[in-house]
């Protein structure tokens, strides 16, 4: 493992503290951090919310989420009991008018870096800046992190950044999209710019198409009420698919300075063609959930997890897209994310050419080559190619991979996105987090879809639970006489 070098001494405040995110993913993070030795036993870890809390009751459900969401061989009672005296509890209403701010403000050291974590819904991004600026508290120490999605469209991502933007500079504003923190994420930009042999490779001429599939198993798990006002484009694709696009299509950055590697994504993202209203029938699909079966369990369809009788609100979708760009003229990306489906996996597929000419006998089908590169579960990165097995019976062919295993390269344990990244924001390193043109592109981009979803009677297809999403999402890409990769078994 590579040496952890500790951060400096932070008070670290989560608005939204008593949240889902707050207690399943950051203070997880915040404690393998705290347990690594990286983080200083003087910082603080501030969590405000609107309820009536002791720091005691605070600290006991902190704990229930630690045995929760930490594998037991990583509880340690002497870090357990450090990190819980790192946490604090204050009751606010951070977004109301004229609170009282005096017992966070008094709480906070001087000359420490602060960060401000709003793990909260986009709506309170602006009245907690506010009221963050209105108390003096966002200095030049002061950074903030929001929590994505930044919006639910074009038009109220734009307000929201200019809410934020009059209270916290650009440098000192962190857009979190915990997809960037993933190790195997990070692991592209290693792939393409630390590697000298796929740059070459990289490009229309050689490549046939892409794909990029985040699948899960879950269904809306209790956030019902958010994700039926937002929907697998909102949730999934203009944040997370388009980030991995982003590092998959980008040119080169001239270094890996944060506004260097931003202003590469920014452009994949202003290059994405966007959809006419007329097209978007037949270069997307969108689905939801019907009862079915995952993982050999029953399980109900969308609208009785909401308890609704009728959403429009998608659960799976499926999308074409194209770059205009020399690199990548004619070869389409094809996004599919979706709930309750048969696997969690997230992987990039880059498929290359086939063979323009063979000396193989006709009986052998050659496959084309695939890089495969998994983000989860069983990272890795596999190239199929052809290989004659060995024997007798002549040259008999058939696909093999070369394989790098995470687990079997590396061992360990993989820190969560999280840990990186809100390390990242006590470090002032923004390379991992989404600029404001990059977020506003990217809602630019997906806005005719949603346009043209929305001036549609049609419906969200049905797919049952356990499946690979609509019959239309293979359509989508067997039109083009191309196959979804699969072979989704653990051998890439
Ligand atoms: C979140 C989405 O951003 O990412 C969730 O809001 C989704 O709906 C989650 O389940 C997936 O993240 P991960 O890290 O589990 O792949």
């Amino acid at each position: 493992m590579p040496k952890i070098i500790p951060v400096p001494t932070f008070d670290f405040v989560i608005f939204g503290g008593t949240g889902d995110l707050t207690l399943r993913k950051l203070l997880p993070a915040l404690y393998h951090r705290f347990l690594d030795g990286q983080i200083p036993s003087d910082s603080q870890i501030i969590a405000v919310a609107r309820s009536d809390l002791s720091v005691e009751s605070y600290r006991g459900r902190a704990k229930k989420a630690l045995r929760q969401y930490v594998k037991p061989d990583n509880l340690k009672g002497d870090a357990e009991a450090g990190f819980h005296k790192m946490l604090h509890y204050v009751r606010l209403d951070a977004a109301g008018e004229k609170q009282d701010w005096s017992e966070l403000q008094a709480m906070l050291a001087p000359g420490r870096v602060r960060v401000f974590y709003l793990a909260t819904s986009p709506d309170l991004f602006g009245p907690i800046c506010d009221n963050l600026a209105g108390n003096g508290l966002n200095g030049d120490d002061a950074r903030v992190v929001l929590e994505k999605p930044i919006g639910r469209d074009l038009e109220s991502a734009r307000a929201i950044n200019d809410e934020v933007g009059r209270c916290f500079p650009e440098a000192r504003t962190f857009r979190i999209d915990h997809f960037l923190g993933k190790e195997t994420v990070q692991n592209l930009l290693a792939l393409r710019f630390a590697n000298t042999i796929f740059e070459r490779l990289w490009n229309a001429d050689v490549i046939d198409h892409v794909q990029i599939t985040v699948a899960e198993t879950v269904g809306v798990e209790g956030r019902g009420g958010y994700y039926d006002h937002s929907g697998a484009l909102r949730d999934m694709v203009q944040n997370h698919l388009l980030q991995l696009l982003c590092l998959l299509a980008m040119e080169q950055p001239v270094s890996l300075e944060a506004d260097a590697v931003r202003d590469e994504k920014l452009k994949v993202l202003r290059s994405l063609r966007p959809h006419e209203a007329y097209e978007v029938p037949a270069l997307t699909v969108r689905g939801q959930y019907t009862a079915g079966a995952v993982n050999g369990q029953p399980v109900p369809g969308y609208l009785a997890d909401l308890g609704h009788n009728d959403s429009t609100i998608e659960t799976f979708v499926a999308i074409k897209a194209e770059l205009n760009s020399r690199r990548w003229a004619g070869v389409p990306f094809y996004l599919r994310t979706g709930k309750r489906l048969p696997q969690k996996v997230s992987e990039i597929v880059v498929q290359f050419r086939s063979l323009p000419f063979s000396i193989f006998p006709k009986e052998h089908t050659l496959a084309a080559n695939k890089l495969i590169i998994r983000l989860q579960p069983e990272e890795g990165m596999r190239l199929e190619m052809m290989t004659k097995e060995p024997g007798p019976g002549g040259l008999q062919l058939r696909p093999t991979g070369l394989d790098i295993s995470y687990e079997k390269t590396f061992g360990g344990r993989f820190p969560d996105a999280y840990e990186r990244l809100l390390m990242d924001t006590v470090r002032g390193n923004s390379t991992l987090f989404m600029r404001r043109d990059e977020v506003e592109a990217a809602w630019q981009w997906v806005s005719p879809i949603m346009d043209a979803w929305a001036s549609r009677a049609d419906r969200p297809r049905p797919y049952a639970a356990g499946s690979w999403g609509p019959t239309a999402a293979i359509a989508l890409i067997e039109r083009d006489g191309r196959t979804w990769h699969e072979d989704l078994d653990g051998q890439g």
